[in-house]
């Protein structure tokens, strides 16, 4: 970075397809936290991100909505931009992949790759299904894995042993959409000579510029060492993206830009759009001042740095920078990051492990997630696992308690004492460590050592603690010795106002509003501040970790594959049931009376998965259709965006996973109300949406 560089720094464009959770966070605070940090060290950057807005899931997910696709992608934009602007997550722009600047910088990347021969047509294998008519991405086909030989895997990686597959290459394969039997068919394609770049991409990740983690160096040395495939770059219709200019003329039929090749360069649209605005608002309001905002001086001319997850890393070190150098754009740096995982496990829907930024912020606010998420982070690709008995120790005895501590009681202090401070004590010895440790956390931010950051303000925070202790300012409050100490107390939470800021903006904020100053940044690091400090509000707040009552069911989302009589009971039936990750099981439900075997077959509803088996009249029943029966009518309980395996819950609830029996499960009140389904005032939900129920009354019990 050279002083006087434009910078960028990005997020990766999360979809527009659902909520933002708190996975999403830890990249756009760990992004956030060195955009600021260069802020503070007055550099012209800017923080970029965008909804990413194409692909066929969220065709498909709009479709299920019931929207259209731009509707759809709408809603989740402006949704995205309040849980980050929540968490105080400081985008200078936010825009969308489905946007003019973002079509027409695709369509002009497209043009310059084919007039340099990087792009061409060839025609390549497709699996589509007659029913739905429409080919399928390998995530929406299942199949068993040819190599180790378990059903039901997606079509893009088996679950079983891990293997990477191709849609193509499954046994037996479905339409995950409508069960049918897909075939494969050609058809032509536009593809972009990844192969060709395989040269300086490997000189690349050898030089020092790109300053690659070690890990990220070891991955891509395999995948070069393995060979690079030319890349597809389009997609069939049905399809929400951008039409490929001319593909009707060169392909037979109209294709679009897949989306992993618009989210990039979605990067630049977003940078351009920030630009063009702020140049149009400048002219309009002063017509002298013609200095030009041009994406082109970030991109070309200044530092981009991506943050992203280790997942989506074969996109960003070999996909984009390809195509980048073949734009003569420089290339970026990247910071990879790990996972999160809540307790030690996987952050599921299934286990209720799952958080969106909205459940998180209700219950603890975003600078305790802030400060957390920074004291483990470090530019490496490791996990960072939310453990809530650490989360709690480390806002309440840390944060509070060290940090929060003694600026507050300083300020405090000061305000209740003293109208007027002097200048501060010199403290010659406690002041020059001070001034070290500050140094090393501004190199630390720029070095994206977070934890180191945080330990050194900690160290200093401790230090004040133990000066405020030792000097006893409540001892001899007029002594001149006292004013001028507890001066250098104010001056010393000032000074880590400065430095938490880019963690904790609010804290700093309320800080500085204390003492009458505003957007301070590291050149404002000193002792010289005297004068009067205004009344503090609590500067952090205690967490209480919300502990969930554990309810008894495991309330499981089964999709109904098959409905059979019972071949001894005139009022059963058989069903089988796809419970997902727990595999497909036969349920004996008493159904027979109020539905078709048709309306039952292809549902999603809600099961216990946790029964104890029993034979029913001679058949195994292993798992329990939930339905609510008010004496006339009978409704199942229904889901939409759920999938098979994942669990719904009771609000404040953890569903049991361990084995009930009937006796025990009868004695459980639910029933419904308005559509819902309630258990002791507690409503029925998924991280996604609320359990319905359809024509039942008010009451209906469920079973
Ligand atoms: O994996 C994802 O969530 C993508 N939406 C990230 C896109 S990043 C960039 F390429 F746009
Ligand atoms: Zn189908």
């Amino acid at each position: 970075m050279k002083s006087g560089d434009k910078l960028v720094v990005t997020a990766a464009l999360p979809y527009a397809n659902g909520p933002l959770h708190i996975g999403f966070l830890l990249e756009a605070i760990q992004a956030d936290i060195y955009a600021r940090s260069l802020r503070l060290s007055q550099k012209d950057v800017l923080y970029i991100c965008a909804s990413d807005m194409h692909g066929t899931p969220i065709e498909i997910n709009a479709k299920k909505a019931g929207m259209e696709p731009e509707k759809f992608v709408d809603k989740y934009w402006k949704e995205h931009q309040e849980d980050a602007a929540s968490f105080l997550i400081s985008f200078d722009n936010f825009h969308k992949t489905h946007s003019k600047e973002n079509k027409e910088l695709s369509e002009h990347f497209f043009a310059e790759l084919k007039k340099k021969k990087y792009i061409y047509i060839k025609n390549m294998d497709v699996i589509y299904c007659p029913k739905c008519q429409r080919s399928l991405p390998d995530r929406y086909v299942r199949g068993t894995c040819p190599l180790c030989g378990i059903a039901d895997q997606y079509g893009d990686v088996c679950e079983g042993c891990g293997s990477v597959l191709k849609g193509t290459d499954l046994l037996n394969p479905k339409c995950s959409l409508c069960g049918t039997t897909p075939h494969v068919k050609s058809s032509p394609h536009y593809f972009f000579k990844l192969s060709a770049f395989a040269g300086k991409l490997k000189k690349w990740i050898n030089s020092k510029s790109a300053d690659l983690q070690p890990e990220v160096k070891n991955w891509l040395k395999e995948w070069l060492d393995k060979g690079l495939e030319d890349w597809c770059i389009s997609r069939d219709a049905p399809y929400f993206g951008f039409e490929i200019p001319n593909s009707k003329k060169e392909c037979g039929e109209v294709k679009y830009f897949y989306v992993w090749l618009d989210a990039p360069i979605g990067y630049i649209s977003s940078t351009k759009n920030y630009c063009d605005t702020k140049s149009k608002n400048k002219n309009m309001k002063d017509k002298t001042n013609n200095k030009s905002c041009r994406w082109e001086e970030y991109w070309k001319k200044g530092q981009v740095t991506h943050f992203i997850g280790k997942d989506i890393s074969y996109f960003h070190f070999l996909f984009w920078p390809a195509i980048l150098m073949a734009m003569d754009i420089p290339l970026p740096k990247l910071t990879v990051h790990g996972f999160i995982t809540v307790n030690g496990q996987k952050m599921s829907k299934s286990r209720g492990t799952f958080f969106t930024a909205k459940d998180f912020h209700k219950l603890y606010g975003a600078e305790a997630l802030r400060f957390y998420y920074a004291s483990h982070l470090q530019r490496r690709v490791v996990d960072v696992d939310l453990n809530f008995d650490e989360f709690a120790a480390v806002i309440n005895n840390v944060l509070v308690g060290k940090l929060g501590n003694f600026c507050y009681r300083s300020l405090t202090f000061a305000e209740k004492n003293y109208a007027e401070l002097p200048a501060a004590a010199e403290n010659k010895a406690l002041t020059k460590k001070v001034v070290s440790l500050s140094e090393k956390i501004k190199k630390n931010y720029l070095a994206q050592d977070y934890h180191a950051a945080i330990k050194n303000i900690l160290t200093i925070a401790d230090m004040g603690n133990a000066y405020f202790q030792k000097t006893e300012p409540w001892k001899n409050k007029d002594d001149p010795g006292t004013k001028t100490a507890v001066s250098w107390c104010v001056n010393l939470a000032r000074n880590l106002a400065i430095l938490i800021n880019p963690v904790l903006p609010e804290f700093s904020k309320k800080v500085f509003h204390a003492l009458d100053e505003k957007n301070r940044t590291f050149t404002d690091l000193h002792f010289r501040w005297k004068g009067k400090v205004e009344k503090v509000p609590l500067l952090v707040n205690k967490v209480e970790i919300v502990r969930k009552e554990t309810f008894p069911l495991r309330l499981t989302v089964g999709k109904i594959l098959e409905v059979k009589d019972h071949p001894n009971a005139d009022s059963l039936y058989l069903l089988k049931v796809d419970l997902g990750q727990l595999g497909k099981k036969q349920v004996v439900a008493g159904l027979k009376k109020h539905f078709r075997k048709e309306d039952l077959t292809g549902r999603k509803a809600v099961f216990v998965a946790n029964m104890k088996p029993a034979k029913l009249r001679g058949e195994m029943s292993e798992a329990m259709v939930l339905a609510a029966d008010d004496g006339a009518r009978v409704g199942l309980l229904e889901v939409e965006k759920m999938n098979p395996g994942e669990e719904v819950h009771f609000e404040g609830t953890e569903n049991s996973h361990q084995e009930i029996t009937f006796d025990e499960f009868i004695k459980i009140n639910m029933a419904v109300q308005a559509g819902h389904v309630f258990y002791s005032g507690k409503k029925l939900i998924s991280p996604l949406e609320e359990v319905r129920v359809h024509g039942v009354n008010d009451g209906a019990k469920v079973r």
